[in-house]
């Protein structure tokens, strides 16, 4: 399949997880595909900016360096993402500030650089990665859940700005994706294994989602052949939600 040949695609946090896997597969479907993130490495055939989505200037400088390198941006995938553990009470003022500034208003600085550039794509579209956290009531994820609660809205609020544009805004919500992050999360608790197992109970699938598999749906949601669907979120969670 090479149904973004000739495009150019973005991928905040594209050096990782669920943004690797989906900036490789946007490449190997004909995209030059940018992973932004701060931390850039990547291989080719992906190449990486580093950017900070916490700072309107870092954003625009690697949009800026995006459209100059590359010469034009059809695709942005909102993907970069911080966690936070804990009930309501768990975490301070300035950690709420944080973790919204990474996940919610990272997409919008993103959003706010790209767009002027998408406008003249006629094959524009974002994707943001929300959450299933956002759904499901998980206990001891407060503030993780309300940002990607505020991802989904947005997708919604973006979709319904940008659709007379041209430009399609959807989100994937990811289940317990199989990632460096989560490889984290195991290595800190006290038994990983026990822990691991009961990740993969939570989801009725019995198992971890995997990176690709999130990918997929990014890229669905990024290509032409949905290009009648916008303002939805994706559930790839293993029936998570809704069953
Ligand atoms: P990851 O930790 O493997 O990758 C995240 C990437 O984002 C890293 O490369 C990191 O350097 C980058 N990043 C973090 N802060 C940044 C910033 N300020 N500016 C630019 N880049 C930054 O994480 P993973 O699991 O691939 O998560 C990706 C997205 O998927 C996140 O938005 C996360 O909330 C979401 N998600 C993950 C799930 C999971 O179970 N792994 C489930 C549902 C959603």
């Amino acid at each position: 399949m090479s149904e973004f040949e000739g495009l150019v695609a973005v991928v905040t946090g594209g050096a990782s997880g669920i943004g690797l896997a989906t900036a490789r597969l946007l490449a190997a479907r004909g995209a030059t595909a940018v992973a932004l993130d701060l931390d850039p490495r990547v291989d080719p055939p992906l190449h990486g900016i580093r950017a900070d989505v916490t700072d309107d200037g870092s954003v625009r400088a690697a949009i800026d360096e995006v459209v100059e390198r590359f010469g034009r941006l059809d695709v942005v995938v909102n993907n970069a993402g911080v966690g936070a553990q804990g009930d309501v009470t768990a975490n301070p003022d300035d950690e709420w500030s944080r973790v919204l500034d990474v996940n919610v208003v990272g997409m919008a600085r993103v959003a706010r650089a790209a767009l002027p550039h998408l406008r003249k794509s006629p094959s524009a579209a974002i994707v943001n990665t929300g959450s299933i956290a956002a759904w499901a009531g998980l206990p001891q994820r407060a503030l993780y859940s309300a940002s990607k609660g505020a991802v989904h809205a947005l997708t919604l609020a973006m979709a319904a700005d940008h659709v007379r544009e041209g430009i399609r805004v959807n989100a994937v919500a990811p289940g317990t994706a199989d990632t460096p992050w989560v490889g984290r999360l195991l290595d800190s608790a006290p038994d990983p294994v026990a822990e691991r197992a009961a990740l993969e109970a939570r989801q009725p699938h019995g198992r971890l989602v995997s990176a690709d598999e999130v990918a997929g749906a990014v890229a669905y949601l990024a290509g032409p052949l949905s290009g009648s669907t916008t303002g939805t979120v994706l559930a790839v969670d293993g029936g998570m939600h809704g069953l």
